[in-house]
């Protein structure tokens, strides 16, 4: 299994999330962070105005899936996410050692 953190535009949030779901994603978490890249003091724009970068409102998504599944949901974030613009965003891949079904006990790829 891997777990994938991404972090996007919260604009994109719910193509992002439509396009997970239309690959068959079933579980996922989101959280509401800030952050910078590797512009910080330089501008970006957010939300139609341009001003000096400290720390934007980003999206971080949190996703652990099966192995096979990792190229498809790459592809799918990326083609959902970008814009071509600086901070367009950012994956980072885990291994993930297993899982658990709380309810059933179910355990590794089962358990997603
Ligand atoms: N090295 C990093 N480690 C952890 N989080 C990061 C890292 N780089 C970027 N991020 C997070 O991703 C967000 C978007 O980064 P961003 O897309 O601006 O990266 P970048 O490397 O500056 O690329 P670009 O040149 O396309 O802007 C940041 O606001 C931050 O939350
Ligand atoms: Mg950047």
């Amino acid at each position: 299994m891997k777990k994938i953190e991404i972090i996007i535009r919260p604009s994109k949030l719910e193509d992002v999330k439509q396009q997970l779901s239309a690959i068959g994603i079933h579980g996922m978490n989101y959280t509401e962070i800030r952050g910078f890249g590797r512009q910080r003091g330089h501008t970006e724009v957010y939300r139609g105005s341009t001003y000096e970068v400290d720390c934007l409102p980003k999206i971080k998504l949190d996703i652990v899936i099966h192995d096979e599944a990792l190229d498809k949901v790459l592809a799918a974030v990326t083609s959902s996410a970008r814009t071509g613009n600086i901070g367009d965003g950012k994956i980072f891949i885990y291994d993930v050692l297993d899982a658990m079904r709380i309810r059933t006990g179910e355990r590794g790829n089962a358990a997603l």
